[in-house]
């Protein structure tokens, strides 16, 4: 293997390749994570929408079908997340991802337990903040990614926050799907590459069929920023059911918030005071409004039903821009190799060119 691909993050995370697949809500799942930890890249356990008992049950699994090191993805606001970590601490994962930072003293507890701390972020204050809180690696996630996302592209972001960290270990997001990609991610200083939608459209991953073929035929610029879901800028397709809510007015969604919220807490089990207590912890912390904040109990059934129901003319479809670019379903082999081959191949040609 070429040198330049045993990067510090294969070190830190015990990979062999610098290739992390991200926690993504209802597709992490224990097939896909540890997929991909057999490919020799680094799985994260979507956590961050499971009960504690769901996220043990998980790791459980994951280990059951690899012997490779593995992360688990949680939310602060959400209920259970203390003990979620308590749960990594018992089954010592390797590392943890969140996007919004826990206090020092909870990193702490958590680098005590040697866990790797490495949140994903979308801005370059929000990298350096989650430094000051303690991560030991940081994912920057450019504008193009899925879920979630910021306004800047990677092509920006990644080398600001690269030059403004220059010590901390810095993984690119958002956008990548191949070889050429990892190379163009190290020659920006970072030291690996990050990825959602790719492993979304893979084998492994258990988003039913008649929906990942919706991801398939989606075009790049029917991949669009949103924040009608849940008051906060989320890239998704453009689907017809993403047209109806845009054109749903603010009493509409709050009434399909309210549906959608007790839905959920029946279905997980959840209480409505923990709903409220972490939509309320959310509101702070995103300076979002009232309003916008209970719109987030529509996102959790709205993507299920794409994602696990298998409906997606009926759900939303969070997904990067890279989909548009991506016109297959490799296993997560496939994709791990074909990254490394072809990053190796890139690498070798400017060793030619000399
Ligand atoms: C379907 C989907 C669900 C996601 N769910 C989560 C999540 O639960 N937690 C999280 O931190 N990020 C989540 N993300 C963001 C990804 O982890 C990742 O940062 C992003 O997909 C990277 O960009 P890419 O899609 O261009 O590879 C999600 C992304 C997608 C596409």
């Amino acid at each position: 293997m070429n040198p330049a691909l045993n990067t510090k993050l294969c070190e830190l995370l015990g990979c062999k390749y610098p290739v992390i697949q991200t926690a993504m809500g209802w597709v992490a799942d224990p097939t896909l994570v540890a997929g991909t930890c057999n490919a020799g890249g680094f799985g994260f356990l979507a956590g961050a929408v499971m009960t504690p008992a769901e996220v043990e049950a998980g790791i459980i699994e994951i280990k059951s079908k690899t012997d490779k090191p593995f992360g688990v993805n949680f939310h602060m606001y959400t209920e259970g997340a203390e003990e979620i970590v308590d749960i990594c601490v018992k089954h010592g994962v390797r590392a943890v991802s969140y996007s919004r930072s826990p206090s020092k003293a909870f990193v702490q507890k958590l680098k005590d337990a040697n866990i790797v701390c490495i949140p994903t972020v979308g801005a370059l204050k929000h990298a350096v903040k989650a430094v000051e809180m303690g991560a030991d690696a940081i994912v920057v996630q450019g504008g193009e990614g899925g879920g979630h996302t910021g306004g800047v592209a990677s092509s920006i972001l990644l080398p600001q926050v690269v030059d403004a960290l220059p010590d901390v270990p810095v993984v690119a997001a958002g956008g990548f799907k191949d070889g050429r990609g990892l190379v163009a991610a190290l020659s920006f200083g970072a030291v690996g590459i990050a990825m959602g939608t790719r492993f979304l459209m893979s084998q492994e991953s258990p988003v039913p069929e008649q929906t990942k073929a919706e991801y398939v035929k989606a075009p790049t610029e029917k991949i669009i920023v949103s924040k009608k879901l849940d008051g906060m800028p989320q890239r998704m397709i453009n689907n017809s059911y993403l047209q109806k809510l845009q054109n749903t007015s603010g009493l509409g969604m709050l009434v399909m918030a309210l549906i959608n919220g007790l839905a959920f807490t029946k279905l997980t089990g959840s209480s409505l005071f923990g709903m409220l207590k972490s939509a309320w912890q959310m509101k702070k912390a995103n300076g979002s409004t009232l309003g916008q904040t209970m719109m987030a109990a529509n996102a959790p059934m709205m993507i299920q039903e794409a994602m696990v129901q298998g409906h997606p003319e009926k759900g939303i479809l969070p997904s990067g821009q890279v989909a548009g670019a991506i016109d297959s379903l490799p296993t997560c082999e496939e994709i791990v190799g074909g990254i490394a081959q072809q990053a190796e191949e890139t690498l070798a040609r400017f060793a030619g060119a000399e």
